[in-house]
């Protein structure tokens, strides 16, 4: 992660946030109010903890924030709200199932990006990779009617994964917030009213042996 102080580094510092892309999710939450009260939210790729924390802030007591991370993550006490469980594990990993006790998600989070190598094909693909494994727990653990939000690199395949996402969902937006760098190929999928029943995939992502 870049650490240029500009606008977004300070007043996340300001605001008691480990993270700039707080606001990644903060002004998708403003536009599209995609976080509710009591909610139970599963935020993958949760490290250093931005999002969950305020996530958690958002779903307040009574919700859940299930955050999980290849790294560990320790979120600032200053958390306050929903309940918040870490998992630190590999989303690819089909002994992470089970650790998620919560079931149930109304919505699922992925701020997940692979580790770049410079070349940009490889980047994508891997980035591509993730959207694909995140829409498997989606899959399994987005309750009807939930909400998707996720992270997907700009390229030649965008519309091919809008697509993917779209297929067990009433509508998908592509959003790019005004804290994600213009020079970023980053932008966020918002997915919302879920249909999809788990019967359909005949799989769950912990059985597919990815
Ligand atoms: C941009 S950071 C997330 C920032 C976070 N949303 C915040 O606001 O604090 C992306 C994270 O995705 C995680 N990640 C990448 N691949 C993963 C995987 N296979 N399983 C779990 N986490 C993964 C990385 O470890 C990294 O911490």
């Amino acid at each position: 992660m870049r650490k240029v102080q500009d606008h977004y580094f300070k007043k996340a510092r300001n605001e008691g946030y480990p993270a700039r892309s707080v606001y990644k999710l903060k002004e998708a939450q403003e536009k599209f109010r995609i976080l509710r009260k009591g909610d139970r939210v599963l935020d993958l790729g949760c490290h250093p903890g931005s999002w969950t924390m305020y996530a958690a802030q958002v779903a307040g007591p009574g919700g859940v924030v299930v955050g999980i991370d290849i790294h560990a993550t320790r979120i600032p006490a200053k958390a306050a709200g929903a309940e918040i469980k870490i998992i630190r594990g590999d989303i690819n990993d089909p002994d992470l199932r089970p650790r998620i006790v919560v079931t149930d998600f109304d919505v699922v989070l992925s701020d997940m990006a692979p580790k770049t190598t410079g070349n940009r094909l490889v980047d994508e693909r891997r980035s591509l990779d993730l959207v694909d494994c995140a829409l498997l727990v989606v899959e399994d653990l987005l309750v009807n009617g939930g909400v998707f939000y996720c992270k997907v690199f700009e390229g030649p395949d965008l519309k091919e994964t809008v697509a993917r996402i779209g297929r067990g969902f009433k509508k998908t937006r592509i959003f790019k917030p005004k804290s994600s760098r213009r020079e970023s190929r980053e932008v966020f999928v918002l997915a919302t009213g879920f249909f999809r029943l788990k019967v359909e995939t005949g799989k769950v992502w912990a059985d597919t042996g990815m």
